[in-house]
């Protein structure tokens, strides 16, 4: 028996409504018993694995001893959380503000941005530059700094007008070119763009490390980000990180950044820093940045669940278990496992167009004609039939779309928790080319 979702929900998947009555590990389980491995750790947050006792314990202690104080004041669960986290992030950057969630974070760092400019003086450098094919949240500064076309398409009109700029996405490259040798125009787009806006206007860059949700898992290469972190220090404009879906272990590395060795000003996170098991976001800043800030006493606004309590010690709990089982590693040993085996056994296959990613951070596109890389019509919903397809099969892929932009553009990632194994790796392969077969034997 399927379940139907309860009638209050707000929001209806494009696939099978189901109700998921617990979790284990990377496994959901259904009232009706059925078992769907979370090939995308929900939507790319839970990367311990589900059910862990231990987060629960941790719960009942703490709300039993501390639940909320206006987030001025500490507790020793953010002491702890703030000094675990400083061990996390890139050097120097150790001052964090906490939110409810990744798009609040966004926020947080944008504002922190614009705050920061005028503090230093310079109220006139207030936009901030972006790239198409992100996202980076749901709140109309999250959305409008976004770049998937479809989400931005409803609210358009009232979005803040700041500049994008092509993404480093070579399987579709916005300038026609091929690596090596193509300059890495998608790096110095950045400078040109600064340039036409006029660099005394410009308060900060933000992007993905590499491209989520809009774009499926897409490393850049190797020179693009330190290239992009040489012109903003050259131009004074802050290099945000947005690392709410690659961060904590999710590439292979602590952070995405950490492959190229890159500070950044502001890093973003949120999704991994409580594996899904309370809400949270979190911006870290250079410290050298709140310290000009307070000087010129500039003051920033806290939310009211900003550093809640029991948030904090959640994080920090999950952190310590990432350290406890080397689940960072993990990440990187079995996603080279996972990445090479999907390419042996789905590249040949007549829907998908490129297989790419790194750690346990997987996309796999779908086109129509792999020659041309022409995507399905938007109208044949192929991603939802795919998705819908695989939890058929017991497997649930996390949809992702827009990747050829106006032509739309479907594909799923594959980002399980970091707690699969081998067996659950030949399982996720397996039930993904049937789901594929059965969709294109459908078309
Ligand atoms: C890179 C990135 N930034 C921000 C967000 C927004 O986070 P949230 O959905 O927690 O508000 C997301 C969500 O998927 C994301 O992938």
């Amino acid at each position: 028996m399927v379940m139907a979702a309860n009638s209050s929900m707000f929001m209806r998947p494009a696939h099978e409504p189901l109700v998921i009555e617990r979790a284990e590990g990377p496994w959901l389980y259904t009232k009706d018993s059925r078992r769907i491995l979370d090939a995308g750790a929900g939507a790319v947050v839970v990367n311990i694995g589900q059910g862990r006792e231990e987060l629960a314990q941790v719960a009942a202690r703490e709300m039993a001893r501390l639940n909320y104080i206006v987030p001025v004041w500490s507790s020793a669960a953010r002491e702890r959380l703030t000094e675990r986290l400083a061990r996390w992030t890139p050097a120097g950057l150790d001052r964090f503000f906490f939110t409810s969630g990744g798009s609040e974070a966004v926020e947080a760092a944008l504002k922190f941005a614009i705050m920061y400019q005028k503090a230093k003086g310079r109220p006139q450098k207030h936009k901030i530059i972006s790239r198409w094919f992100s996202y980076h949240g749901n709140t109309l500064a999250a959305l409008s700094v976004g770049g998937n076309l479809g989400r931005r398409a409803d609210y358009e009109h009232v979005l803040l007008q700041w500049p994008h700029i092509g993404p480093p996405f070579c399987y579709r490259c916005p300038w026609g070119k091929t690596y090596p040798g193509c300059g890495i125009d998608c790096a110095t787009a950045l400078e040109e763009e600064i340039v036409r806006q006029g660099a005394d206007s410009v308060a900060a860059f933000i992007a993905e490390p590499m491209m989520g949700a809009t774009g499926g898992a897409v490393p850049p290469v190797r020179e693009y980000w330190p290239k992009l972190a040489e012109i903003c220090r050259r131009y004074n404009i802050l290099l945000i990180a947005d690392e709410v879906m690659t961060g904590f272990g999710r590439t292979g590395e602590r952070f995405a950044v950490d492959h190229w060795k890159i500070k950044p000003d502001l890093l973003i996170g949120g999704k991994g820093l409580t594996g899904g098991y309370l809400p949270m976001g979190m911006i870290a800043v250079d410290e050298k940045l709140v310290e000009e800030c307070e000087q010129a006493a500039a003051d920033f606004m806290f939310y009211t669940y900003s550093a809640h309590p029991l948030a904090c010690a959640i994080a920090d709990k999950v952190l310590e278990i990432m350290e406890r089982e080397h689940l960072v590693e993990r990440a990187a040993t079995l996603g080279a496992q996972l990445g090479a085996q999907l390419k042996e056994r789905l590249s040949g296959h007549p829907m998908v167009g490129d297989i790419r990613g790194t750690g346990l951070f997987w996309g796999l596109e779908i086109v129509r004609d792999k020659g041309t890389k022409v995507p399905y019509a938007p109208d044949l919903r192929i991603t939802s039939r795919l998705v819908g397809a695989a939890l058929k099969h017991g497997l649930f892929v996390y949809p992702t779309s827009g990747m050829a932009g106006a032509a739309g553009g479907d594909g799923v990632m594959i980002a399980p928790p970091f707690v699969i194994g081998p067996a659950e790796i030949d399982y996720l392969i397996g039930n993904l080319h049937a789901a594929l077969d059965e969709v294109h034997a459908g078309i």
